[in-house]
């Protein structure tokens, strides 16, 4: 049965039905459509549009509907035309007229508005709380890594030592900003689009600032046509997941080219890694690569939404049934990359040996050498070029700055002494850099301190 079958004669077709129809997906929020529905009924009620015998049996029935269908007691009508006509349908042959009147003052174009807002607000919050998750884990390891020395890398080429826990700290900061990012995208959606009607309101004295409290927004939306057509939030939060998405690839990106046998920084733990059907030596980090590969469904997700709003003219027009799919997709997909990564990094064995044995190769203390000669009044860029020299010499000696003799570095300019050793230790390298945001201890000590301010104010109850 259609709900709206007065002013039609001819039975549809079937592949139309098929095309037109949305349970197949939308049954997904069949909890938020309930809610909805429920919040409009008490409202209806304390309004006297209905009885207050009406909205009490709505209630009740609605709740019944939503754990029946929880239970898989009650099992979706595969020929309903959506999730709002399949559980009104059944609200009425349970209950009868009163089931009728639940639509009073309201279109399908605010209640899946509706709907769809309190979908995403719920995954919002869902998402940052396994941003949370992976904030713990980094924090544990920055705690734990403050003394590991490490390259830090440009053009993927050695540069300068940092600790592991600088490094991780650089990735802190990336979800530090997506957690805020959704943060953010929550609060400015947070309007209750219900009582906006198909597009012009509705003649009923709805109280739109009850239900909007009632489901626990922040008000109710201004506009009844931007209402009904606005998905702003959802690109806004597709957004945010791609590049929650991105961050996460390049994570991924530096993890399997850490767990090569050529870098050996990490050794991924067996439960996040596979083996080769004919090679028996090898163990790929498959969760790392595949979490990289999904982000591309992510940025597929977020650009057809985009194109499918691009031309749409108000207010709702059916077009904006495509929001749903691609918006569950990217939902799965984001909360599952985040809790694998979490549990795969939470699980990895870092190799302090191996990374500070690559730290004191490839003269990562070159600028510090160069620095020395700074301080004892050398220009920086004379200083720039004899250590250069210097670096050839080495080269040529198969040796590092570090076991470059004394005579060696004299030859080439005459300022250096004993003390360039000390001076260009990989400890010394690091513990002299304490600007704000530097790998040296104090500066790190800070930003772990900052950091661990940030997770105490954000879901604090999130174990990990
Ligand atoms: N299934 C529809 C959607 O997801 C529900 C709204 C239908 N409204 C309408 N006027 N046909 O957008």
């Amino acid at each position: 049965m259609k709900l709206w079958g007065g002013r039609f004669t001819k039975e549809e077709n079937a592949l139309v039905n098929e095309f037109n129809a949305s349970l197949r997906f939308d049954r997904r929020f069949f909890r938020q459509d309930i809610r909805g529905s429920i919040a409009h009924a008490t409202m209806l009620g304390r309004q006297g549009i209905l009885t207050k015998d009406e909205s009490e049996r709505i209630i009740a029935e609605l709740k019944k509907i939503n754990k029946e269908l929880e239970q898989g007691k009650l099992v979706f009508d595969e020929e309903a035309e959506d999730i709002h006509s399949f559980i009104e349908a059944t609200l009425t042959e349970r209950i009868g007229d009163a089931g009728k009147k639940l639509h009073t003052g309201r279109s399908r174009n605010d209640q899946v508005a509706l709907d769809m807002k309190l979908y995403v607000r719920d995954e919002i919050d869902e998402t940052m709380l396994r941003v949370t998750a992976l904030l713990k884990v980094i924090h544990r390891l920055m705690k734990e890594h403050k003394d590991t020395i490490m390259p830090g890398f440009t053009h993927l080429q050695k540069a300068q030592p940092v600790t592991l826990a600088h490094h991780l700290g650089a990735y802190m900061e990336m979800f530090k900003r997506d957690y805020t990012r959704l943060d953010d995208v929550r609060k400015r959606m947070n309007y209750c689009p219900l009582g906006a009607g198909a597009l012009a309101g509705t003649t009923y004295d709805l109280d739109r600032a009850f239900t909007a409290k009632y489901l626990k927004f922040d008000g109710p939306t201004a506009n009844s046509m931007d209402s009904v057509s606005d998905r702003d939030y959802v690109i806004e939060y597709l957004d945010a997941c791609a590049i929650i998405m991105m961050h996460l690839s390049r994570f991924c990106e530096e993890y399997i080219v850490w767990n090569t046998d050529e870098y050996r920084f990490i050794a991924v733990d067996d439960a996040y890694s596979t083996g080769s059907s004919i090679m028996p030596q090898k163990k790929n980090p498959d969760i790392a690569e595949l979490v990289r590969g999904k982000t591309g469904r992510i940025y597929g997700d977020l650009t057809a939404i985009l194109t499918a709003l691009k031309g749409i003219p108000l207010a709702y027009n059916k077009d904006m049934q495509e929001d749903k799919e691609l918006t569950f997709d990217a939902i799965d997909t984001v909360k599952g990359c985040l809790t694998l990564f979490t549990d795969m990094l939470s699980t990895t064995r870092f190799k302090k040996e191996t990374m500070e044995r690559s730290a004191a190769g490839g003269f990562t203390n070159a600028t510090d050498a160069a620095d020395y000669l700074v301080k004892h009044g050398v220009p920086f860029r004379d200083a720039h070029g004899i250590i250069g020299r210097l670096v050839l010499a080495c080269e040529e000696r198969k040796c590092a700055l570090d076991t470059l003799p004394l005579d060696a570095y004299k030859e080439i300019c005459p300022v250096f002494e004993e003390d360039i050793y000390e001076a260009i230790s990989l400890a010394t390298c690091i513990s002299k850099r304490n600007t704000t945001g530097a790998p040296g201890p104090d500066a790190m000590a800070a930003e772990i301190a900052a950091d661990a301010a940030f997770l105490k104010k954000i879901h604090a109850d999130v174990e990990y």
